[in-house]
């Protein structure tokens, strides 16, 4: 865990302070947390797809700290807007892309709850719950997609890992059946 989690977040940390060539420090920041989530997002959708199995516990960690980087991405959107509640809610109310990073940010909840043995418990149904990751990736590809007005790069990019997932799973869903 602190390795997946900590590691990303020294090295983003480290980099606020030693370039001064980046001007909007608190912009870098929120749009580097919110590319690790969405990293790690990838990387908890690919390695159930790996025939190797051992990796089980890392899938989880990776999910957590996917949770964990939302979670800081949101909390910087809060201190970049001077804790102004006004302002956060009129945001979360009239603007398109943060009201899918809300959306996708509260579907994200369940899913790191029921990642704990404690709540797996008590929510039999904890795997079909968590196929709601791939609605929070969509939401995310469309948080991005407001936010962006030029460079579709990085657009493009998580749009076709995603599609290709999903053909993978699919695949793999065929070949059970068969
Ligand atoms: C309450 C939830 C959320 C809020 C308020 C929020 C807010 C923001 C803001 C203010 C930005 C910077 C926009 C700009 O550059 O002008 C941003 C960018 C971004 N957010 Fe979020 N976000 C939320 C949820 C999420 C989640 C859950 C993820 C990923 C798992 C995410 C991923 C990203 C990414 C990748 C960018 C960079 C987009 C780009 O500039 O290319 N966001 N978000």
């Amino acid at each position: 865990m602190l390795n997946i989690f900590l590691l990303p977040l020294a090295i983003l940390i480290s980099y606020i302070f030693l370039y001064d060539e980046i001007i909007n420090k608190t912009n870098y920041v929120i749009t580097s947390t919110g590319y690790i989530a969405l990293v790690y997002l990838v990387i908890t959708l690919s390695l159930p797809l790996l025939k190797n199995n051992s990796l089980k516990v890392k899938t989880r960690l990776f999910g957590i700290s996917a949770f964990y980087f939302s979670m800081i991405h949101f909390i910087l959107y809060v201190i970049d807007n001077s804790y102004d509640l006004v302002f956060i809610m009129e945001d979360a109310l009239f603007r398109n892309y943060i009201i899918v990073g809300y959306l996708a940010l509260i579907l994200l909840i369940p899913m790191y709850l029921t990642s704990f043995k404690y709540f797996k418990d008590k929510i039999k149904e904890w795997k079909k719950l968590h196929k709601i990751i791939y609605v929070v990736y969509f939401f995310i590809l469309v948080h991005i997609y407001f936010i962006i007005k030029a460079d579709y790069y990085y657009l493009i990019l998580f749009s076709s890992i995603f599609l290709v997932i999903i053909i993978f799973k699919r695949y793999n869903i065929y070949k059970l059946n068969e």
